[in-house]
């Protein structure tokens, strides 16, 4: 793939964060009060679609019972939503090292601070979610939990906003899909909800700035960069589903998980909740090179997306 409809000139930087900060004034939300956190989460419904569970279409799924099934998707969704706080809390983090150097009184600066106000509460409502759905905190494993340290203090602008429109395209393609689909249970569309319309700025934000700063980089820094979001790409991927989910319905938490690194149906919805930040990253240039290699290797390109 080498075009896209996707306009990648960017907007003027005042102008856009006005429109933003206007829509964040009508349009933002409150998840302690806007979501019924009282109302008890039935066992009758699968918190994802069956197709998106990383074992689906596996001898693992066939073993399962219908009950089981549905729990699954239940743990997979928590995990899925602490990646969510894992990853916001890194995003605030760099966003408030974004606007360190900067303007406060331009409205992308602000912008940047409305920002990190939604995302606090975001992560807030995904931990009640996570306890809502029966699952524990399912922690993080050192070496992820090191890059994501390590990552969050060195980024350079453009590895701040791909990274962050990466994650925010992920978790958009899911739970738009979720939203619609009213076979899942009533909480995780809610939640859903509430996200989908708070991200679409994020998104727009996140891309403006993309666009903006990475043709200002000299060749070191875009090699450097393609590498470092490639890499931070394939672990968050990987790292969706915890193990611990797997033990929850009973079955070997890695003789699991090595069935849905290889389970096709898992790696193709990887490259399907992937495809709109694939298209953005390779219009821009950001998925040549060795880089592209390792997105590969992820799944996160191959599958029924770009190349397929
Ligand atoms: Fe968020
Ligand atoms: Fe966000």
């Amino acid at each position: 793939m080498t075009t896209t409809t996707r306009p990648l000139r960017p907007t003027d930087r005042e102008d856009i964060a006005q429109r933003l900060l206007r829509s964040s004034a009508k349009a933002s939300y409150n998840p302690l009060t806007e979501i019924d956190w009282e109302r008890p989460v039935g066992k009758d419904n699968y918190a994802m679609p069956p197709h998106r569970v990383s074992l689906y279409g596996t001898p693992l799924w066939d073993g399962l019972t219908e009950a089981q099934r549905k729990e699954l998707s239940r743990q997979e969704i928590a995990s899925i939503a602490n990646i969510g706080i894992w990853f916001e809390t890194i995003l605030m983090q760099m966003l408030i090292r974004h606007a360190y150097d900067r303007d406060p009184t331009t409205s992308h600066v602000q912008y940047s601070y409305t920002e990190i106000g939604d995302e606090c509460r975001h992560s807030v409502m995904f931990a009640k979610f996570i306890r809502k759905m029966g699952a524990p905190h399912y922690r993080l494993d050192p070496a992820a939990r090191s890059l994501g340290r390590v990552f969050k203090t060195i980024s350079n602008g453009p590895l701040t906003f791909s990274a962050a429109l990466f994650v925010e395209e992920l978790l958009d393609q899911m739970q738009r899909e979720a939203m619609a689909d009213e076979r899942i249970d009533p909480l995780t569309r809610a939640v859903a909800r509430l996200h989908v319309t708070e991200e679409a700025r994020h998104m727009r934000y996140a891309r403006e700035e993309l666009i903006r700063d990475w043709p200002r980089r000299g060749p070191v820094t875009r090699a450097y960069s393609r590498l470092v979001l490639a890499v931070v790409a394939a672990i968050s991927s990987d790292r969706l589903v915890h193990p611990g989910c797997y033990a929850r319905v009973g079955l070997d938490p890695e003789q699991a998980r090595r069935a849905a690194r290889r389970n096709p149906h898992w790696r193709a919805s990887k490259t399907w909740f992937a495809r709109q930040a694939v298209e953005t990253f390779t219009a821009a240039g950001m998925l040549s090179g060795p880089a592209r290699y390792i997105w590969r290797k992820a799944g996160l390109i191959g599958y029924g997306g770009p190349d397929a």
